[in-house]
């Protein structure tokens, strides 16, 4: 079977100001500039978005929402919706990444609405999944990837493989310089296919995009991105310097 198309994610967590995140997208909008074979998506914070937009929006580069609430609008202090994604430009979102779920306590349950949410409103659910070190030593891997999955993405129907992406992200390899090995990765993302296959035929499973994420370097990039069931990276710390960004992006490219 022919590779899927790569998409690769920049999540820039709680990194850069406005004028920063405006100074590494003009960057980024150099060396980007004859990409045609990888998708490629940056999450800047919440405050750059409509500076970054600015600067990107008429590049390859889209643009995505580190999380969002899944409610319209209301008094919810803190939070923000689909709707004030999109108009700043974004079509993609971030939901359940591994700081949200362990630093802020987000549940499966919450985290199941979200994506619904993204998913009514035309916003490409990046969904995070992924085990901490604990699990691993257990042998835990697939049951707690398993259970994020069943409960992350109950009831929802996929049709187009294209309106969603799962990211694949052990949390032990998040931020520690210790990416999982390209074997290790696959695995995991051949299990997680093969879970989605059930819940949503064999033949969407087969096109949906995985994510792998956790340490992704441009010296490791290659082979990661080579492995058969991985469909692209969602990088952080690498993520913020638009040489290592677009360095994996070419990874990308050399193994599409
Ligand atoms: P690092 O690339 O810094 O390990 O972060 C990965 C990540 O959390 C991307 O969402």
């Amino acid at each position: 079977m022919a590779k899927r198309r790569l998409v690769i994610g920049g999540n820039w967590k709680m990194y850069k100001t406005p004028t920063e995140a405006a100074t590494t997208s003009k960057a980024l909008k150099v060396k980007l500039i004859n990409v045609e074979a990888v998708d490629v998506v940056v999450c800047p914070p919440a405050t750059a978005l409509l500076a970054v937009n600015q600067i990107l929006k008429d590049t390859v580069v889209k643009l995505g929402g580190q999380n969002l609430h899944w409610a319209d609008e209301g008094a919810f202090t803190g939070e923000i919706s689909a709707k004030m994604l999109k108009d700043a430009g974004c079509s993609y979102v971030i939901v359940g990444h591994s700081e949200r779920r362990h630093v802020f306590g987000e549940r499966d349950e919450g985290l199941n609405k979200k994506a619904i949410k993204a998913l009514q409103e035309g916003l490409i659910p990046i969904f995070c999944v992924g085990e901490t070190l604990d699990d691993r030593e257990r042998g835990r891997t697939e049951a707690v990837v398993r259970e994020q999955l069943q409960n992350g993405l109950a009831g929802i129907v996929v049709d187009d493989p294209g309106s969603i992406v799962v990211a694949y992200e052990p949390v032990w390899a998040i931020g520690t310089g210790v990416n999982a090995t390209p074997q290790q990765a696959e695995d995991v993302h051949a299990f997680i296919r093969e879970f989605l296959g059930q819940l949503w035929g064999k033949a969407t499973a087969d096109q949906v995009r995985i994510q792998y994420g956790g340490s992704v370097k441009p010296q490791n990039a290659e082979e990661l991105l080579g492995q058969e069931n991985i469909d692209g990276a969602l990088v952080g710390g690498a993520s913020l310097n638009a040489d290592d960004f677009a360095a994996i992006i070419k990874a990308g490219q050399s193994v599409s």
